[in-house]
């Protein structure tokens, strides 16, 4: 399978990104239209009927959590795109922002539209300054259109300061309430209780763009592509041992290998290059050997057979000549400076994690590390504490990778 241009535009669209033509030549005022003239619960029954999942890392049903911040008491409620993006080796929000910025945002307006919010924020990533003036032209363009205003909804852009944990949605909103990102106990879920204890919608760039070109077409168009459990395209991020590393927009179903390999995808390791392991997922993902991605496709049952799953999308190729223990290491110490250190299995976890690993004992403590792990799993407050262990377990379950 090839690459195919939905998400990210096609070359023939030639209009500047955030132009009001753009908005016309990728059918987003025709998506916005079609919205204003329909009911909330219809526009919800249609994402449900895409079969949209989060594409932040979760793959959440996005029509289930539209559904439950409408039904939601309460009021106001608020929307948020999830554009921090500080999971290693991911990068394809960046590359969708820069390309085609008026996607996302007009997902993030039909969003507060439906659940009924007059205010909607985009928290981006600090570092992303091209991608922040990108989305406040964007802004301006549509505010241009009447689509936003105080009787619709209201646009805000906030900026992260470099904490990986403020990408979890409630570390996310107490950093938009001025407070530290820490991440809230759950329950309550953000669609019940979220920005200032009201209903809010979470959602990443990506399933905003999604929406965006749903409604810019149909149901039926939008299952064109992808497999009978998940409809639609991913964006990819792939990087390492590769020839041609970059973010590819790929139906739902392509093989792995074909990813790697293919001369108009990854391009193949080069000359004299053997693949040792594939990091899928970024850091809270899963290390795959060669045999597993043989036969597997990009899809999650696929890679459920495998133990792992698409997370954000990235895709870390490694050469057999890369010592795993190192880029463990590398890794356990990214979790144990990026734990907020509210709860206690994350914040000792990671520590007791990073010195097993700083003492080149990961063979040896596997057991020690396994029951740490699933005291880790079991007992975090967020995701960060319990997919810390995630990809270690991994290369322990698949021993032949460390050298
Ligand atoms: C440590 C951590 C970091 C996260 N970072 C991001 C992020 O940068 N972008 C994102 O969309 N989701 C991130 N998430 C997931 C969000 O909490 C949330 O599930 C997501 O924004 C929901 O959007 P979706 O349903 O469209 O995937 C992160 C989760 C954790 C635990
Ligand atoms: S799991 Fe880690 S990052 Fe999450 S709240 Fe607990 S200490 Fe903080």
């Amino acid at each position: 399978m090839s690459e195919v241009r939905r998400l990210l535009p096609a070359p023939q669209v030639v209009s500047p990104a955030t132009s009001k033509e753009r908005l016309e030549e990728r059918g987003f005022d025709r998506a916005v239209s079609k919205v204003m003239s329909m009911t909330a619960r219809d526009i919800i029954a249609e994402v449900s009927a895409s079969g949209i999942k989060g594409r932040g890392g979760a793959a959440f049903p996005t029509g289930l959590k539209w559904s439950s911040v409408y039904s939601a008491a309460g009021s106001p409620k608020y929307v948020v795109m999830n554009a921090d993006e500080s999971e290693l080796g991911t990068f394809k929000d960046r590359v969708l922002l820069e390309q085609d910025p008026l996607g996302a945002l007009v997902g993030l307006i039909i969003a507060a539209y439906t659940v009924g919010a007059r205010k909607a924020f985009c928290y981006i990533r600090g570092e992303y300054r091209d991608v922040e003036k990108n989305l406040n032209e964007g802004i301006k363009t549509l505010e241009r259109t009447g689509w936003l205003g105080p009787e619709r909804v209201e646009i805000e852009i906030r900026r992260g300061a470099g904490a990986y944990i403020a990408g979890e949605e409630t570390a996310l909103f107490n950093s938009i309430e001025g407070k530290r990102p820490e991440p809230r106990v759950k329950p309550p879920f953000p669609t019940e209780k979220g920005l200032w204890g009201a209903p809010t919608l979470i959602q990443n760039v990506e399933t905003l763009a999604n929406i965006a070109i749903l409604f810019a077409h149909d149901v039926s168009w939008f299952k064109e592509y992808g497999t009978k459990d998940t409809s639609g395209t991913k964006l990819v991020a792939l990087s390492g041992h590769i020839q041609r590393p970059g973010v590819y927009e790929l139906p739902f179903g392509t093989p792995l290998a074909d990813i790697i390999n293919k001369e108009d995808l990854g391009g193949a390791m080069g000359p004299q290059r053997t693949l040792g392991a594939v990091l899928l997922g970024g850091a809270a993902g899963t290390f795959l050997s060669p045999k597993d991605i043989e036969g597997t496709v990009l899809d999650y049952p696929s890679l459920n057979k495998v133990g792992a799953g698409i997370g954000s999308g990235a895709m870390m190729v490694f050469d057999d000549t890369v010592d795993l223990s190192w880029v463990l290491t590398k890794m356990a110490r990214f979790f144990a400076e990026e734990s907020c250190g509210q709860c206690v299995p994350c914040r000792i976890g990671t520590r007791r994690i990073l010195e097993i690993a700083e003492a080149g004992n990961l063979k040896a403590r596997s057991q020690d590390l396994r029951e740490l792990g699933q005291a880790m799993r079991d007992a975090s407050i967020c995701g960060l504490g319990q997919t810390a262990p995630v990809a270690l377990l991994s290369v322990l379950d698949r021993p032949e990778l460390i050298h």
